[in-house]
């Protein structure tokens, strides 16, 4: 099994995405570029906000992905560009120690925190000199990772520019910590995807220790992206890490009302482990340990004292006073049931197997919206859109509160179901129909408009000419 990113030779000439970079890159330095970094975002396919609990997710990468053309110099600096206009240029010292600003998330930023994580764990003290020119496919905000993606791409342009040889799952794992850099607590599953997919195939993705499993998905079907239009950056907001407290102190509660040890418990996936239960057993506890009443500051305090709590929040969670823990914890426990039916559903295949499939997507969309509370009310008009227009299953796909839907249809209904929910969803607002036409079909960019299918693709590479 290949435990390193594959370095490719690149036909720049095949690849009109490539092409441009390089032209751009050109322009812009001078130069030609060395290599070229490249990591895909993901569509979740299910098990959503379970990947901090310490459950296993089942995502795919997609077609769209980030792209950096690089050059290695000895100017003791790092300079950026982006191909968008909209993102402006940035340049950092290769000495001095790089500073990430969490309270304006600017693009730059997650590329840097790419770069520090290699930095730190290579432990380089001077890195090398870099020019770099990123390109971006993954509609940003749209729950395609493309944040997660971007600080792969740099991690591993990092990698590359300073001969630091890295396995994929240091690289994830490494991605994966240095990103909260910026003041988001994700889980691990984008960057692991990222690095870990291989193309044809889904991947069951699980942690401590973290491993990937193929997952097949059924040849009859389909899955398509589908953009609500609302756009949701999770460093921009607290909402996300919201959550991921919420599910700390279910779990720091849980434990204490079980009679466990909760000094090291931080995941929810810890209790079941201490306990050595089911999952259905853990829905059972919860109900009878958890109340459904949101708890408050207080309650928490005298519950698990100030110092707990401390070890708990986050600086942007700090001043919330409300805390859902039964409700956060049933879908926790819940959608990572959901996961390992999907997964032995795919496994076993059978006459309904795609019925059953489509009814495990419902069901954890519907967990999101009234146990996670991480839906909004354009994604469920878009979720049951789908669902009008011949979808099996439709769900939200990553963080949510905005974003993308995934949906599964028959293979032979995709033509129908497409028309279907452009013509049903995009003409009611027309934020939403811009967004739809942005890209002309037949446009080399087309992967960004905001509604087809995909199919899994394979994961970062470093490609040379
Ligand atoms: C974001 C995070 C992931 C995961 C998803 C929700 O994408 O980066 O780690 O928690 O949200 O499933």
């Amino acid at each position: 099994m290949e435990t390193n990113p594959p370095k490719l030779k690149a036909v720049i000439a095949a690849d009109a995405r490539l092409q441009k970079l390089k032209t751009a890159f050109e322009n812009k330095y001078g130069e030609c570029p060395a290599f070229y970094a490249s990591a895909p975002g993901r569509v979740n396919l299910i098990g959503e906000h379970i990947d901090y609990c310490g459950y296993a997710v089942l995502p795919m990468a997609i077609e769209q992905s980030i792209i950096a053309a690089v050059s290695v110099n000895q100017s003791g600096s790092i300079e950026l560009a982006n191909t968008d206009p909209l993102y402006r240029d940035y340049s950092v010292s290769c000495t001095a120690d790089i500073h990430i600003d969490r309270d304006n998330p600017h693009w730059f930023y997650y590329f840097l925190c790419g770069v520090k994580g290699i930095q730190e764990h290579c432990g380089i003290r001077e890195l090398a000199g870099m020019r770099c020119m990123v390109d971006g496919s993954i509609p940003a905000s749209s729950g395609l990772s493309s944040s997660s993606a971007l600080v792969c791409c740099a991690g591993l342009a990092t990698m590359e520019a300073n001969h630091k040889m890295l396995s994929k799952v240091e690289l994830a794992e490494i991605c994966a910590k240095c990103e909260r850099y910026i003041g988001t607590e994700g889980g691990g599953m984008d960057q692991s995807i990222s690095f870990l997919a291989e193309k044809g195939t889904a991947k069951l993705i699980q942690f401590n220790p973290l491993r990937s499993t193929d997952v097949r998905l059924p040849d009859d079907a389909v899955f398509v992206i589908s953009n609500s239009g609302v756009a949701m950056n999770k460093a921009a907001s607290n909402h996300f890490n919201l959550r991921v407290v919420e599910c700390r102190l279910a779990t720091k509660v849980l434990g204490k009302a079980l009679g466990l040890d909760s000094t090291g418990l931080m995941k929810l996936s810890q209790v079941q482990t201490e306990l050595q239960v089911s999952l259905e057993e853990m829905l059972r506890l919860v109900e009878e340990k958890l109340h459904p009443e949101a708890y408050s500051l207080e309650e928490l305090t005298q519950s698990l004292g100030t110092e707990v709590l401390e070890t708990v929040l986050t600086e942007n969670t700090m001043h919330v006073s409300l805390f859902q823990l039964y409700q956060r914890s049933r879908h926790v426990y819940g959608e990572a049931q959901r996961v390992l039916r999907f997964q032995s559903v795919c496994e076993s295949g059978g006459a309904d197997a795609l019925s059953q499939l489509g009814a495990l997507m419902s069901q954890s969309h519907a967990s999101c919206r009234d146990l996670y509370e991480c839906s909004c009310p354009e994604l469920d008009r878009l979720v049951d859109t789908c669902l009008q227009s011949g979808a099996l299953g439709s769900r939200l796909t990553g963080a949510g509160w905005g974003g993308c839907a995934v949906s599964m249809v028959t293979r032979d209904k995709a033509e129908s179901f497409l028309r279907a929910v452009r013509e049903a969803y995009y003409p009611e607002d027309p934020r939403r129909t811009a967004l739809e036409q942005q890209r002309p079909l037949g446009d080399p960019l087309e992967q960004q408009r905001s509604l087809f299918v995909s199919a899994p693709a394979r994961g970062a590479t470093i490609s040379v000419e």
